[in-house]
């Protein structure tokens, strides 16, 4: 399985790529926003190419999904190819994320989105397909030629919690089987949970050899972790908050602790590379 770390923070990327298990970055224009002010010194404007280029130089090889913020045909397929010309040259490792649907209020064509992927894939430009909320949704951005789909699968938990409302914090567990509210199992359109969605993916996906890899995004926690891996997820991409609470565990701790405690000095001393 890959892990990707889901974030435009330089220095939390540059932290996760040093446990060398990260494969690649997702980056949102909402991630983007708050790495610029977080790393705002004083008055002065940050170069955002250059700092885009400072995130592709430490992915080095592996995948940095930028993502489109246009909502039209042309205008997604022409800043694709402007992002993907600008910066894939760096490190051959730039991915264009464009959502499944980018039609708001009726200005731009629901179906825009697919074009746009299908167009861009044409052009041999890796896709990743976001703010995917379906399986079905997942396996048309799989047609039209997506490497990567992406199941925000925290905020099919959240959507359906407020549906209901149904109060939470963002790294509450939701169960994957679904949750009962006054007796009644809650759903969205038979969705019964974000790792639902993944769960109906994976067995869709396998049902056509479709060669997307289903990417779990919008993880809020270790166990939706483990979830999506049982699941078959093929990459998740894992905030770094996540990443590190994957390796938390009191017993852990605990089992250090007195490991430390109970070493011979004799053992401490042979451990010393006398070279
Ligand atoms: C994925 O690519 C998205 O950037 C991200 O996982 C969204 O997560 P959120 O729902 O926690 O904002």
């Amino acid at each position: 399985m890959k892990l990707f770390i889901d974030s435009a923070d330089i220095d939390e990327i540059e932290r996760a790529y040093a446990s060398g298990v990260v494969d690649g970055v997702t980056t949102n224009p909402s991630l983007l926003k708050a790495a610029l002010v977080l790393h705002k010194k004083g008055a002065k404007k940050i170069n955002l190419e250059e700092y885009l280029i400072d995130i592709i130089t430490v992915a080095k090889n592996t995948p940095v999904s930028l993502e489109v913020t246009k909502t039209d045909f042309d205008g997604m397929v022409k800043e694709g190819l402007a992002l993907y010309n600008r910066f894939n040259p760096l490190s051959n490792n730039v991915v264009i994320k464009i959502p499944i649907n980018s039609s708001l209020t009726g200005k731009t064509k629901i179906t825009d989105g697919l074009r746009a992927i299908r167009a861009l894939v044409q052009a041999r430009i890796p896709i990743n397909a976001t703010l995917i909320f379906t399986p079905e949704q997942a396996l048309l951005a799989a047609k039209a030629g997506a490497s990567y789909v992406s199941i925000f699968i925290g905020r099919v938990d959240d959507y359906i919690r407020t549906q209901h409302g149904i109060g939470f914090e963002k790294p509450d567990y939701y169960p994957a089987e679904g949750y009962v509210h006054a007796g009644k199992h809650l759903q969205d359109n038979g969705i019964l949970s974000g790792m639902d969605v993944i769960k109906q993916s994976v067995a869709i996906f396998k049902n056509y050899g479709l060669k997307a890899q289903i990417l779990a995004a919008s993880i809020r926690n270790a166990r939706q972790f483990r979830e999506v891996a049982l699941a078959g997820a093929h990459v998740a991409t894992l905030p770094p908050g996540v990443l590190v609470s994957i390796l938390n565990h009191t017993k852990t701790v605990e089992g250090v602790k007195q490991f430390i405690e109970d070493t011979p000095a004799d053992y401490a001393r042979l451990a010393v590379d006398r070279k």
